[in-house]
């Protein structure tokens, strides 16, 4: 049996890690497709390398553009790479321009599409994340869902029939990657002191590319005590400068992304996570860090139920936020137990047979 995974984006990379490795262990003949939506080797290669994921089969050498021109010049790409490889199932992961791109392509070529990491909504139809998923579900066979939560937005919308909850793939990482950091120093900046300090991350759309909301959040994030430790995407540092945002002032201290491994040293290191990504807001609760999520909603509302996520809309109300409490220990596994990509292999084999 072929599947052929499309991906293109970081998140993309570290759902693919467990997945290409069960896939090896069930074997699949696994043929992988980067878009290279994601280009650069601190958001691309890096996350092959210390992941051990499999060199790709195939690059489409897109990068960045318009949301429309990106997608659309995948689409024009990948029918020929669908063509020439022939896969029995073509599997996309969460929600980005690659997701859409590689579900699109797969469905006009009449190849059974699965969709992992399905049924996450945030209801906010302005996220170009939301149009990725939404589409890229309904266009799905099999639809891999990561929580009983996102089970029922598949069902309200029909969609149940096609549905399995496998549990979170990142969860499956997180766990191998906690086990092998956690015995080792975390590799931070000068600039820390050893003193202690939060992780940022900003890179989302509605935060990075309206000029007073950018520069209202920096404000805020600099202003913080203990200092920020702020993990700038290429979107972010691309847009500051812009919009002529200083990211190094105040209790600022900005260095590029880290490699996967290094992050999860750096959260266990810190005494919270400020940020508007969605698999770092679970992974700040699997490490059990409280998380304050600069966005209106989230996706993954059991962080927030179990107490250990906070969701702040307005950069002003940013420092109150973070002098709450500590959360309630517990030890609710809603993300699944480290075994979800096994799980999400063997539904895609049980759906063909
Ligand atoms: C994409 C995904 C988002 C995901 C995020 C994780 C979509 C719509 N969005 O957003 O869901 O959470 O990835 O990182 O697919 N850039 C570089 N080097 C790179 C990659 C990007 O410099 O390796 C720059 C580009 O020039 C562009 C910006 O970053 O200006 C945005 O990249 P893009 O892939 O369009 O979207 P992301 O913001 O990364």
């Amino acid at each position: 049996m072929r599947i052929l995974s499309v991906v293109g984006a970081r998140p993309e990379f570290v759902k693919l890690a467990p997945v290409a490795k069960a896939m090896q262990s069930h074997g699949i003949d696994h043929v992988i497709v980067h878009t290279d939506q994601h280009y650069d080797d601190s958001m691309s290669d890096v996350f092959f390398r210390d992941l051990g994921i499999p060199v790709p089969d195939v690059h489409l050498a897109i990068g960045s553009d318009t949301h429309g021109r990106q997608t659309g010049a995948m689409l024009a790409k990948l029918d020929e790479v669908l063509e020439q490889h022939g896969p029995d199932w073509v599997l996309v992961y969460g929600d980005t321009n690659s997701t859409t791109a590689g579900a699109l392509s797969a469905v006009k070529m009449h190849i059974p599409l699965a969709h992992l990491e399905a049924g996450l909504r945030s209801f906010n139809r302005t996220m170009p994340e939301e149009h990725n998923r939404v589409i890229t579900d309904h266009l799905a066979d099999l639809c891999l869902a990561p929580t009983e939560v996102a089970m029922g937005h598949l069902a309200t919308e029909g969609l149940a029939a096609r549905s399995v909850n496998v549990g979170d793939v990142m969860t499956d990482v997180l766990l191998q990657v906690r086990g092998m950091v956690s015995g080792t120093e975390a590799a931070l900046p000068a600039e820390l002191n050893g003193r202690p300090f939060r992780v940022a991350t900003l890179h989302r759309a509605e935060n990075t590319d309206d000029p007073e909301r950018l520069a209202s959040i920096v404000k805020a994030l600099s202003g913080l005590d203990p200092s920020t430790l702020l993990l700038a995407h290429p979107r972010l540092r691309a847009r500051a400068a812009e919009h002529g945002v200083d990211l190094t002032t105040g209790g600022l201290v900005t260095i590029d992304p880290l490699p996967y491994p290094q992050l999860v040293r750096a959260v266990m290191a810190s005494v919270g996570v400020v940020t508007d990504s969605g698999g770092l807001q679970k992974e700040a609760f699997q490490l059990r860090v409280p998380c304050t999520t600069i966005r209106t909603e989230t996706e993954w509302t059991e962080t927030v139920e179990l107490g250990w996520n906070l969701v702040v809309p307005d950069p002003a109300a940013l420092a109150d936020a973070l002098d709450r409490p500590a959360p309630p220990e517990t030890d609710a596994t809603p993300y699944g137990d480290g075994n979800a990509a096994g799980r999400a292999v063997e539904a895609i084999v049980n759906r063909t047979a």
